[in-house]
């Protein structure tokens, strides 16, 4: 099956001259026969015009909720890989509640038939089908996606070089012994151990493995109502453990970078933190700054940072409704009537036009003016 085949939507732009311009422009395309897929979960991939070749594969993981076309929308990635030729994986949650599976004992173990697995099974596939580059096999996901990211980099650390994970939490983390789980005890930010401790969840996730491992970049905001910010502090706990660190002491301290408000803790070549004061749930995706760290601009320096350009991105971190970067969408007016938004859905927001009673027993939880969530 060639996906060239399928990409064939034209896009029109309209410059000031008088002879429109004509883009063809590749499109998000499913994939069904990417192999095993233990978990069920669904692959979509974006596969530039301009291909490099030996191409880089970004695996961009959604949050709850979400979807591949929302996440390829709401994020800067599939525009920045029309521009470096990499391409990108949108895999797709197959549990209700559209959380990705960071519970289950399955999905915290390597090869464990768990959502990570059917990930893992989309990275492999996508290599090999486009002659990939191996060493450039990376991994970002927001808020349910970067937890797992951080499972991914637990459970495949031989897969991903690098990967930048948006207000999740550590590997591990999440447990509650079912598939798609809610950890409360973890999300409110009470799971809290030692460097040593999370450094062990971690490994436990791959016995043995004494291979190298992806470069961990943790985002959190210090206003995340969803998922508590100390839940930064046990992620860089977990992987200053891993790489042997030592997560009281970075090596460097960066106030107001990557751009005002945030702060930037390089622990070295391997683990860095972003921290927002106070950013929300709605952390913005950092495209500019996610590309120098996985090396496709910049030769991913950790330390000369300081000059990138804020090219951020807005995304709504728990809504496929909302397109808060898009200038061009249209939104329907009626709201239905009679429905009830589900467990972690979606329940009220500017520009929400969904349901607004959460089934019972969950209540409508302001978030931010853009999100409340059923909870
Ligand atoms: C939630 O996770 C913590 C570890 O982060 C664990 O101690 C606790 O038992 C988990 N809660 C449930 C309900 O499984
Ligand atoms: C967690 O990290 C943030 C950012 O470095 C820091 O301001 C905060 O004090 C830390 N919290 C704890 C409990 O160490």
């Amino acid at each position: 099956m060639k996906f060239s085949t399928l990409v064939s939507s034209l896009m029109a732009l309209a410059p000031f001259s008088a002879a429109a311009e004509i883009v063809k422009r590749a499109t998000l395309t499913q994939v069904t026969n990417f192999g095993s897929n233990p978990s069920g979960a669904r692959m979509f991939i974006y596969v530039p015009d301009r291909l490099q070749p030996n191409p880089a594969i970004l695996t961009a993981v959604h949050y709850c909720t979400g979807t591949a076309q929302a996440f390829y929308t709401g994020t800067p990635y599939a525009r920045l890989a029309d521009q470096y030729g990499f391409i990108v994986i949108y895999p797709e949650s197959p549990n209700s509640g559209g959380c990705w599976d960071v519970s289950s004992r399955a999905s915290l173990t390597r090869n464990g038939g768990g959502n990570s697995n059917s990930i893992a099974n989309m990275v492999t596939y996508t290599i090999s089908q486009y002659n990939a580059d191996r060493n450039r096999v990376f991994v970002a996901g927001t808020s349910s996606g970067a937890m797992m990211t951080n499972v991914l980099a637990a459970t495949y650390p031989d897969l991903f070089k690098a990967a930048s994970a948006y207000a999740g939490v550590p590997a591990g983390c999440f447990y509650t012994g079912t598939v798609a789980g809610w950890n409360s005890t973890c999300a409110n930010g009470q799971s809290i151990t030692t460097q040593s401790a999370w450094a062990q969840t971690a490994l436990d996730m791959y016995p043995g493995y004494t291979g190298p491992r992806p470069r961990m970049m943790i985002y959190h905001g210090s206003a995340d109502t969803t998922i508590y910010p100390q839940n930064f502090n046990e992620t860089l706990k977990q992987w200053a453990g891993v790489f042997g660190y030592s997560y009281g002491q970075p090596q460097q301290t960066l106030p107001n970078n990557p751009s005002a408000g945030y702060t930037k803790y390089v622990y070295g070549p391997n683990l860095v933190g972003v921290y927002g004061t106070g950013v929300t749930h709605n952390i913005p995706v950092n495209g500019a700054l996610d590309m120098e760290w996985f090396g496709i601009t910049g030769g991913g320096s950790t330390t000369t940072t300081s000059t990138v350009a804020p090219s951020t991105t807005r995304i709504s971190t728990t809504t496929s409704s909302s397109r808060i970067s898009s200038s061009s969408s249209t939104t329907t007016t009626s709201t239905p009537s009679s429905c009830t938004a589900p467990r972690w859905a979606q329940c009220a927001g500017n520009g929400y036009t969904g349901c607004r009673t959460c089934a019972s027993p969950y209540k409508c939880t302001y978030q931010n003016d853009w999100y409340s969530q059923c909870l």
